[in-house]
């Protein structure tokens, strides 16, 4: 499921933030540099509050114990943090538990300025699951990349969600177990492999909030608010990245990782 889907026409209409389509595709036109994330370990602990590096793009959060809650108690556009950086390569563990609720869908996306993309998504419908995605250069033709790994009461109780991201392979794991690898081979078409400097994106949405009959039916039908508020939490995030920078710039219109200059 690609972020897009999830803010809807009206959200996107309103939010220069959200991502998708982008406000400057590096790959069409020459973008300003990305803020980097200038530090190899990066650690947040929602638990201690907000941080300023989280700044929310849509809706609001609450803070307590359990960390930052992103809550939906009626039909509205979802709740979604954003990191005001961006990081090159690395390994990202998030500290979450999901959202309930049919038709409620939970996330955390990685995403580029040229729509690379790496994602968990949880179905408030099914807490036995979670779902892992992954898109280059916003390429939609196949809907073939969508993962599906077992893990036993996700909305109840916390799990480590890591995604190792290297120029030769993805990596998902949960709770330090492996659960699919994506290698750089297998992409389909030149440069579709995720490989350009991304952001995180948190949040949960309700699938009936963008009107898409398919989006709808995937989530598990639309949502029965008499049941909520549905709220997802997230502890911690640490990111461990490869490349330190102040910035990230494109040197050119190719999308590869080579391309990347880091200042
Ligand atoms: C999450 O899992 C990763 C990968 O195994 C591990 O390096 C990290 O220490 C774990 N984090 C927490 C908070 O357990």
């Amino acid at each position: 499921m690609h972020f897009s889907t999830l803010l809807g026409p009206v959200a996107l209409a309103t939010l220069t933030l959200a991502q998708t389509w982008s406000s400057c595709n590096p790959t069409l036109q020459t973008c300003p540099a990305d803020k980097g994330l200038n530090v190899g370990y990066y650690h947040v602990d929602f638990t201690r509050g907000a941080d300023a590096d989280w700044p929310m793009i849509l809706g609001e959060a609450a803070y307590d114990q359990d960390g930052v809650a992103f809550s939906l108690a009626g039909p509205a556009p979802g709740p979604t943090m954003e990191s005001d950086f961006y990081f090159f390569f690395g390994t990202i563990s998030v500290v979450a538990k999901s959202a309930k609720g049919a038709g409620i869908v939970s996330c955390v996306v990685l995403e580029s300025d040229d729509l690379d993309e790496l994602d968990w998504e949880w179905l408030g419908g099914d807490a036995t699951q979670v779902q892992s995605n992954w898109y280059g250069k916003g390429n939609t033709e196949t809907y073939d990349r969508g993962g599906f790994h077992p893990i036993a009461d996700n909305q109840d109780t916390f799990h480590n969600y890591t995604i190792e991201w290297t120029p030769d392979f993805t990596r998902w794991y949960i709770d330090s177990e492996l659960v699919r690898t994506l290698n750089f081979a297998e992409a389909v078409a030149p440069n579709t492999y995720p490989q350009t400097p991304m952001r995180v994106k948190m949040g949960i949405w309700s699938a009936a909030e963008t009107g898409n009959a398919g989006t709808i039916e995937w989530a598990g039908g639309s949502a029965d608010y008499s049941q909520g508020p549905f709220s997802m939490n997230v502890q911690s995030v640490t990111i461990v990245n490869q490349n330190p920078a102040t910035s990230y710039t494109y040197a050119d219109f190719s999308g590869t990782w080579q391309s990347i200059q880091k200042a």
